[in-house]
């Protein structure tokens, strides 16, 4: 089955399941967890880094990319668990991070030693200005410099990330070739693909400028630069053109397309470009920049997230557009990731419509075009947990713009934990919620990010003792699309773009025609004339010409 007809299940192996009461997941937790993820009905697992890591951004920092992290243990527990999904016909897809790696990772600490060491040029050094300062006025993602003086050779490295990710030079040779070799190590393992973290972000302005005028700390800026496209057509000729995934369909890529607009998606994933499968955009993610913790950006209204769904649909799709050299592209369509709060939170309402609100974002994403991306827990409904205080979190995002904005800046300490608590990454990251017991079922140690307290409402096992839970819901729901070819391939057309409270889309296969229709509010609200049809799957029992709340349904229109 191809990807395109595919659903992809995220999996934060820290917060997943821990087999050995350490507080951290690991892959012995996911081996146990295998069958529950083949019973939900997902195709394709994606695991954040499970390499070795010292952990200054929880395995996005590897500093050995061919061992696997001791706390998540071993490369047979690799193996075991590699051969566990597709024994169970679930591929799996491994992270891709290689525009930066850990200081630690051994190229770095010979890079470091001296301006001719053989490794030098796997990092991008400069000299500083004359007076001592940064090459240029670069910030980094998590806070300050985007570059970091080591005393030892009175350079600069750039660190797009934290001071512990130095970037990769994909302008040399030898380390794209060391890359390359690196990811045939995992396919020939047998591997279904990789998600590439930022990987928009390899190819660096020449000349390292500054900022432009108006758009300092603008972090788009460094997407997109001049040889990437390059870049990855080699890497598409050298390594993935050669594999597919292990039932012989194509190979799974997806790449974070951070600072990638609509407009520029099909360069990366355009059928005839040979660079990547498949993008996913951050359109709708939260904006995260260091000052959105004291400034957070209003959250989207329905209207403006409907316009992003519609416009990467027509981007993407060439069909109803001038021919495009470039093929027509595809996405991975997503909510919740890894670097983003809970989609309940944001878009439903779990305090008062738990589970209708829960089941409605499921239809929603579940019946549209792309490749949905589901973030482990959202099945089951989880939610942002309340962080009591600023040191709970644990996220170095968090840690960082609090030092800088409050410890250093003197903002609101109140304030900034109130945003935190609406837009921190940690709360996709707490203890999957599997059962109601000390531990949630996630480990019989202490977890090493706390359990959201929720978990006594919202966890795996009571949904499964219910047959009109969350969980039942998604697994009906995943069952249903994979025999609907319509929901694969069929167009995307938004029927209400303008409304406030409903998102109705239409997807027509040559005229097999289905329409979703969601009502994205805790009022009842009238069924716009034109939508009636035969209803096919909902969140309510008895569907009426009028929308309960948070009332999802997928119709065969009249
Ligand atoms: C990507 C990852 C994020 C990480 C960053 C640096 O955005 O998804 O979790 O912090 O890259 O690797």
């Amino acid at each position: 089955m191809s990807y395109r007809e595919s659903v992809i299940y995220q999996i934060y192996p820290r917060s997943f399941a821990d087999s050995d009461g350490d507080g951290i997941g690991d892959l012995q937790g996911i081996i146990g967890k295998l069958d529950y993820l083949a019973e939900l009905g997902v195709d394709i697992l994606w695991l954040s880094p499970i390499f070795q890591s010292p952990n200054a951004d929880n395995g996005y920092d590897i500093a050995d990319y061919e061992a696997i992290m001791p706390e998540f243990g071993t490369m047979a527990d690799f193996d075991a668990l590699l051969a566990g999904a597709h024994q169970r016909g679930l591929k799996l897809i491994l992270d891709l991070v290689v525009n930066h790696s850990s200081d630690e990772h051994r190229w770095f600490q010979e890079s470091r030693r001296s301006k001719t060491n053989p490794y030098r040029n796997y990092y991008i050094w400069q000299s500083p200005r004359p007076d001592g300062s940064p090459p240029n006025n670069w910030q980094s993602f998590f806070s300050g410099p985007a570059w970091k003086l080591d005393e030892q050779t009175g350079e600069y490295y750039l660190h797009l990330f934290a001071d512990k990710q130095p970037d990769l030079n994909w302008e040399h040779e030898l380390l794209r070739q060391e890359i390359y070799q690196m990811m045939r190590f995992w396919l020939d393992k047998g591997v279904d693909g990789f998600r590439m973290d930022v990987i928009p972000f390899l190819s660096k302005e020449p000349g390292f400028p500054d900022y432009p005028e108006g758009r300092f700390g603008d972090l788009t800026i460094h997407a997109n630069g001049p040889r990437i496209h390059e870049f990855l057509q080699e890497m598409h000729r050298e390594v993935l053109a050669r594999y597919t995934a292990y039932d012989g369909t194509p190979l799974i890529t997806i790449g974070e397309g951070f600072g990638v607009s609509a407009g520029q998606a099909n360069l990366y994933v355009g059928e005839n470009r040979r660079e990547l499968g498949m993008i996913y955009h951050f359109d709708h993610a939260v904006p995260r920049e260091e000052y959105r913790f004291l400034n957070p950006a209003p959250e989207l209204t329905l209207p403006e997230l409907k316009a992003i769904f519609a416009g990467w649909n027509k981007a993407l799709d060439t069909t109803d557009n001038v021919p495009d050299p470039t093929g027509p592209g595809w996405q991975n369509v997503y909510f919740g990731n890894h670097d983003n709060p809970r989609v309940l939170s944001r878009f439903g309402e779990p305090d008062g419509f738990h589970d209708e609100s829960g089941m409605l974002l499921a239809t929603v994403l579940l019946t549209q075009r792309g490749t949905p991306g589901i973030y482990q827990g959202d099945e089951i409904g989880m939610s942002n947990c309340p962080f009591a205080s600023v040191s709970e979190f644990d996220d170095i995002q968090v840690k960082n713009a609090y030092r800088e904005l409050v410890e250093k800046g003197g903002g609101s300490a109140s304030k900034f934990l109130t945003v935190a608590n609406r837009i921190a990454r940690d709360h996709a990251r707490t203890p999957m919620q599997w059962a109601n017991v000390p531990g949630a079922g996630f480990t019989t140690g202490t977890s090493w990010l706390k359990v959201n307290p929720a978990v006594a409402q919202v966890n795996v096992v009571a949904q499964q003792q219910s047959a009109t839970s969350v969980l039942s819901y998604y697994q009906k729901l995943l069952r249903w699309r994979k025999q609907t070819p319509a929901m694969h391939y069929g167009t995307y057309r938004d029927l209400l773009p303008d409304h406030p409270t409903l998102w109705a889309f239409e997807r027509n296969l040559n005229g097999v025609r289905y329409v979703t229709v969601a009502n994205f509010s805790g009022q009842a609200s009238v069924l716009p004339p034109g939508l009636a049809g035969t209803a096919v799957l909902g969140n309510y029992n008895s569907m009426t010409s009028e929308l309960q709340p948070w009332e999802a349904r997928i119709m065969t229109p009249n």
